[in-house]
């Protein structure tokens, strides 16, 4: 490297004493040619400098202090909008330890692609070093990793959506594990290119290395694909730690549910992306059902461990929420506007003329006028048009503690136990309201065989249905027969294994309607699958699991649902199951030799089960 190409490191702290750390940190300064190194300390300081900084290049826009205090709107570039699975790898020695659920390319191969497109890469940027923890700092159960980005965005949203800064440095000491995470956005600055507002790269990779806990990811700025925490270690690289240590790293919500007599029950839930996650782990009951209560303690990801008890635990790995805008109203996600008052980066959202945001969805009335995500003019017109203000997939980032229904035990090192579990896509026939599965081994098939619909807008298709097994398969960082497996072994492990459940709150009838109102009133089904963890709700058996008679479930202060309507939202249609069973037996098939025999003679038994 030459003179002028030098990296300056003015910001290395003082105190640093892990000698590996510093060596990779300067290996990929030098290798990407960054114009200087910052350690980021995690203050609010820092963070204020970051923004003030974005906001002088135009990269973000802060919002009217008076309607949205210390909040910010980037507006992406329209070409990085969302996660790209089908540019995302898992590179393991052997193919087939990668599966057919992940992209795979041989480690060398890969590493040499990579070193090719980030040699350079960082030219006339800076290379932000973020120290982040998945869980509170120094608690047993944590694990950390430490992100090279050139994105001061990413910065700023790892800030709020991990534990960051010196202090995980001081966890780490001399010697302690950490996960290398390289990110590039993959636009040096050079004289015959400027910087741009959202710089991205129409390259894109995004790589985990499982063997040796590594992750790559170049060319995109925008959410699970940069922000390398969240979906490429707390789920990729996790899942892998997890199936080798005898733990889960899954795609679920965690809540709480506290009864009118104060029994508290906690309950995760796996539906896939864009399914009603945050909506479910912020949920408000009725009130005409009497004092019960929801609280938060994760709306993306869980990690659960084995306890001395014999009962799984939960932890939310995660410091806030990186949640979709579009939809989010007082009336659909009340604790989420609450949660959204201040500190908040928004995503792809539209400007209003006042300094704040709006997104489809949040009021019944579109403003006047707004700037859109892409950075024009809209009117309500405009929209009647078919042309959206927001992104589909615009988003929140907001930190977790300003959530006014956060659990109290939402950071306690030894989580929550886990009473149940919950699975749910979409899916507008086939699949009823809600069932329980008869035993542990029949969850995990239903979880496994987890179908989610795709809408008209992604696919140019309607009602698709997807497999999307425990809402894991752009997830999974293995063999996702071996996943099976491991599920299977786990809830063996455990004295008190959680009943498991299905849901579908997108059931539709003839003319398209949803037959269930969703939400609120989604509390009616979750007091239901509470109350037979306790032993105290009636169920009926039927060809796939305990379901709920009308009489079962609470209605009171229900005005929307009849008895008719109940019955057909948890019908079993015996026609569509064996046509269902059919396509089960498809996708086991993808899967060969590594699929578990129970799973297989379990489909065959449902087979026999089902008939007229
Ligand atoms: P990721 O963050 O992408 O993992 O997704 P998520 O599961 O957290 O998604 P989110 O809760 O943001 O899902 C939002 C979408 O689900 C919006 O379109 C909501 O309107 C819809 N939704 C949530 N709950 C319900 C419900 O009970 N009924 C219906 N019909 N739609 C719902
Ligand atoms: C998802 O797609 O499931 C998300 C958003 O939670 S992202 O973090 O971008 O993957
Ligand atoms: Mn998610």
């Amino acid at each position: 490297m030459n003179q002028a190409n030098q990296t300056i490191d003015s910001t290395t702290p003082p105190h640093l004493k892990h000698a590996k750390l510093a060596a990779w940190v300067a290996e990929i300064a030098a290798l990407t040619e960054a114009k200087e190194v910052l350690w980021c300390d995690g203050s609010q300081a820092e963070a204020d400098r970051l923004f003030a900084q974005m906001v002088a290049s135009g990269s973000v826009i802060k919002l009217n202090p008076a309607k949205r205090p210390n909040s910010y709107l980037a507006l992406s570039d329209p070409s990085d909008v969302a996660r790209v699975e089908d540019r995302t790898y898992v590179c393991t020695a052997e193919p087939d330890d990668a599966g057919p659920n992940n992209n795979w390319e041989e480690p060398e191969k890969m590493k040499g692609i990579l070193k090719g497109l980030f040699k350079g890469c960082m030219r006339g940027r800076t290379m932000y070093v973020i120290p982040f923890s998945m869980g509170p700092v120094g608690s047993p159960i944590a694990h950390i990793g430490v992100e090279l980005s050139d994105s001061p965005y990413v910065v700023v949203n790892m800030r709020v959506m991990t534990r960051m800064g010196h202090a995980v440095l001081d966890a780490l000491g001399t010697d302690g594990e950490f996960v290398p995470c390289v990110h590039s956005v993959g636009s040096p600055i050079t004289a015959d290119t400027p910087d741009v507002k959202w710089p991205c790269n129409p390259t894109k990779y995004i790589c985990h290395f499982p063997e040796t806990r590594e992750i790559w990811s170049f060319g995109s700025g925008y959410g699970g694909n940069a922000l390398l925490g969240k979906k490429c270690f707390a789920l990729r690289i996790a899942s892998v730690m997890a199936r080798d240590e005898g733990w889960l790293a899954e795609h679920m919500l965690i809540l709480g549910v506290e009864s009118p007599e104060g029994d508290k029950s906690y309950i995760a839930a796996a539906f896939p992306s864009a399914c009603g996650k945050t909506n479910f782990a912020m949920l408000i009951p009725p009130k005409s059902l009497g004092g019960w209560k929801i609280t938060t303690v994760g709306d993306d990801i869980a990690w659960i461990k084995p306890g001395k008890d014999g009962r799984l635990y939960a932890i939310n790995p995660e410091a806030g929420f990186f949640g979709v805008a579009p939809g989010t109203s007082e009336k659909t996600n009340f604790n989420a506007m609450a949660t959204l008052k201040e500190n908040i980066i928004f995503t792809n959202v539209a400007l209003t003329d006042d300094g704040d945001v709006w997104w489809e969805g949040m009021t019944k009335v579109a403003p006047d006028h707004l700037i859109d995500w892409q950075g024009k003019d809209w009117t309500p017109e405009d929209g009647k048009a078919g042309r959206k203000a927001a992104h589909p997939n615009a988003r929140f980032t907001a930190p977790a503690h300003q959530c006014p229904s956060i659990d109290a035990d939402w950071e306690n090192p030894a989580g929550v136990p886990i009473s149940a579990f919950i699975f749910g896509g979409r899916r507008s026939t086939t699949v009823p309201l809600v069932f329980e599965a008869f035993n542990w081994n029949y969850g995990v098939y239903m979880a496994a065989t987890l179908g989610s619909e795709t809408t008209a807008a992604a696919t140019g298709a309607q009602g698709i249905v997807r497999r999307d097994p425990f809402a894991m398969l752009p997830f999974c960082g293995y063999h996702m027969g071996d996943y099976f497996n491991h599920w299977l072994r786990i809830g063996h492990q455990v004295s008190q294994s959680p009943r498991i459940f299905t849901v579908n709150w997108f059931r539709q009838d003839a003319d398209g309607n949803f037959m269930w109102p969703g939400f609120g009133e989604n509390m009616r089904v979750l007091k239901w699958i509470v109350e037979r963890c306790n032993g105290k709700a009636n169920a009926t058996q039927t060809a796939l699991g305990w379901t709920p008679n009308f009489a079962d479930l609470d209605w009171s202060g229900n005005d929307e649902i009849t008895e008719e309507q109940f019955e057909q939202l948890t019908a079993v249609d015996v026609g569509a199951w064996q046509a269902e069973l059919k396509l089960h037996g498809e996708w086991f098939s993808k899967l060969g030799q590594r699929m578990p025999r129970a799973l297989s003679l379990k489909r065959e038994l449902f087979e026999l089960a089902m008939v007229d």
